[in-house]
């Protein structure tokens, strides 16, 4: 019983021993189940740490393979583009070829000598009939400045001619030579040329050059000399017996001889009639010198102020017939400039009695000078050298645009003083202009129809040279 009791007390015992055991190990299974599954949370952590960025590169992978097709398709595009451009360029190429060879053609088949040159003046384009008119050849003018490579100079004083093509380059606009102008051939010939530098601009206005045409005049002036000579000698032959008619139409007049009214009047009318006849013969007489160049010039010290007064007073019948109100400004009390005075009286005479003749009753006209350096813009004018310069404005009919750029040619009128106006000759004009080309002065003028005149004279303050005729 006893050994039955010892028995069961170590089979309970074993049992638990082997219970504590198991507790043991379940313990310990249990505690390596618990870091396993921290160790398994800690790796599901990195793992979905990784997922997460696995899908940001594979999202990024995207977006880049996305943008890789645009570029592709962009890159696709622009290599068309580029084709079709360069196919372009090939055809505008062919094209620049042609009108080239087509322009290359006609400059070297053009009757007037044409140089071309850069913004810095240097020549670019030297024609064959340049090189004809010149002596010089291509080669020798081009790449040098233009004022190197051809030389102009005044017929009247052999001075360099105003450079009208800085001119044209400085103004933008088309610049004509001035008249009597020289060329100094290679051989040192003088040729007269005439013509203009026009500016050439690109399609956004920038200055790209200029191109310059000139010609030969030689045989036009020969013309124009046989044409004066005609002049001249016609004139002569007329002014003698106009001179008697008036002689005896006067005598006749203040004679007191016994004449019916209606017969005095007649005789009036013819001794009218005459003195216009006279006036034209002294008026182409004066043209055909100045043409000639045979005039004489004998500048004397003239007050220019007491001399514009002067010339007022003579015309001063006209302005109070026409009750035209006249203002003067002068910008010193006297100015004296060594100058020929009937010169200038032709000058200043034939301007103020235009002003009187072309504005309507109670009009207005002002006579104004002021001093001018060289350089200087007036009214969009360069002056040439430092001057006297002259304005006589008035607010009468005006010159129509159409008729603006013929106003200082022979014999021209404008319709709407031709209307108004039946009597002039056309010839005024053309002798200021001739006398001014003579001692260096210069004329032009501003215009509006129906607004009024400005015309503006310079008497270059060096004065003039005096120039001695021998009949
Ligand atoms: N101040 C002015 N206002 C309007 N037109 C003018 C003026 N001065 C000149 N003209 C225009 O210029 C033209 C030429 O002038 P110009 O003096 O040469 O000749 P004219 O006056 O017609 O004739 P003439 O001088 O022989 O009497 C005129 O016919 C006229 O059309
Ligand atoms: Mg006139």
């Amino acid at each position: 019983m006893k050994q039955r009791k010892k028995t069961a007390k170590l089979r309970s015992d074993t049992a638990i021993f082997k219970l504590g055991v198991l507790a043991k190990e379940k313990e310990l299974v249990r505690r390596k189940l618990v870091i396993t599954a921290t160790a398994l949370r800690q790796k599901a952590t990195q793992l979905a740490v990784i997922a997460r960025e696995k899908e940001a590169i594979r999202r990024k992978l995207v977006v880049t393979a996305k943008s890789l097709a645009t570029i592709a398709k962009e890159k696709e595009i622009v290599g068309r583009k580029l084709t079709l451009t360069v196919e372009k360029l090939n055809l505008q190429a062919e094209r620049l070829a042609i009108v080239i060879v087509e322009k290359k053609a006609i400059l070297a088949s053009i009757g007037d000598a044409v140089m071309a040159c850069d913004k810095d003046g240097k020549v670019i384009l030297f024609n064959r009939k340049a090189v004809e008119m010149t002596g010089f050849s291509a080669k020798e003018v081009v790449g040098k400045h233009y004022s190197d490579a051809i030389k102009f100079i005044q017929e009247v004083d052999d001075k360099p001619s105003p450079d009208f093509i800085a001119q044209a380059m400085k103004t933008g606009q088309k610049i004509t030579m001035a008249d009597n102008t020289l060329l100094i051939r290679k051989d040192g010939v003088r040729v007269p040329v005439a013509d203009s530098a026009e500016p050439i601009r690109y399609v956004h206005g920038v200055l790209i050059g200029c191109v310059v045409v000139f010609r030969d005049v030689t045989k036009e002036k020969e013309t124009d000399k046989a044409k004066s000579e005609f002049i001249s000698v016609a004139s002569h032959q007329l002014k003698t017996p106009a001179t008697i008619i008036s002689l005896y139409a006067e005598m006749l007049l203040k004679g007191g001889g016994i004449m019916t009214p209606k017969q005095r009047e007649y005789v009036s009318e013819i001794y009218d009639a005459n003195r216009r006849i006279v006036d034209i013969i002294n008026t182409l007489l004066n043209i055909s010198r100045i043409e000639m160049g045979i005039f004489s010039m004998e500048p004397v010290p003239v007050d220019i102020v007491a001399f514009l007064k002067n010339g007022i007073q003579q015309l001063n019948g006209g302005l109070k017939g026409k009750n035209i109100a006249l203002q003067e400004e002068y910008h010193q009390l006297q100015h004296t400039v060594s100058i020929d005075k009937l010169l200038l009286n032709m000058v200043f005479s034939n301007l103020l009695s235009n002003s009187i003749k072309y504005t309507s009753s109670g009009g207005a006209i002002s006579v104004k000078s002021q001093k001018v350096k060289k350089d200087e813009q007036i009214n969009g004018r360069i002056i040439k050298e430092s001057s006297l310069l002259i304005s006589i404005s008035d607010n009468g009919c005006g010159i129509p645009l159409d008729s603006q750029s013929k106003i200082f040619t022979k014999f021209f009128r404008s319709d709407n003083a031709r209307r108004e106006h039946t009597d002039g000759t056309g010839l005024g004009l053309y002798i200021v202009k001739s006398i001014l080309d003579q001692i260096r002065g210069e004329v032009w003028f501003w215009s509006k129809e129906k607004e009024g005149t400005i015309f503006y004279f310079t008497i270059p303050l060096a004065g003039a040279k005096q120039k001695q005729v021998i009949a």
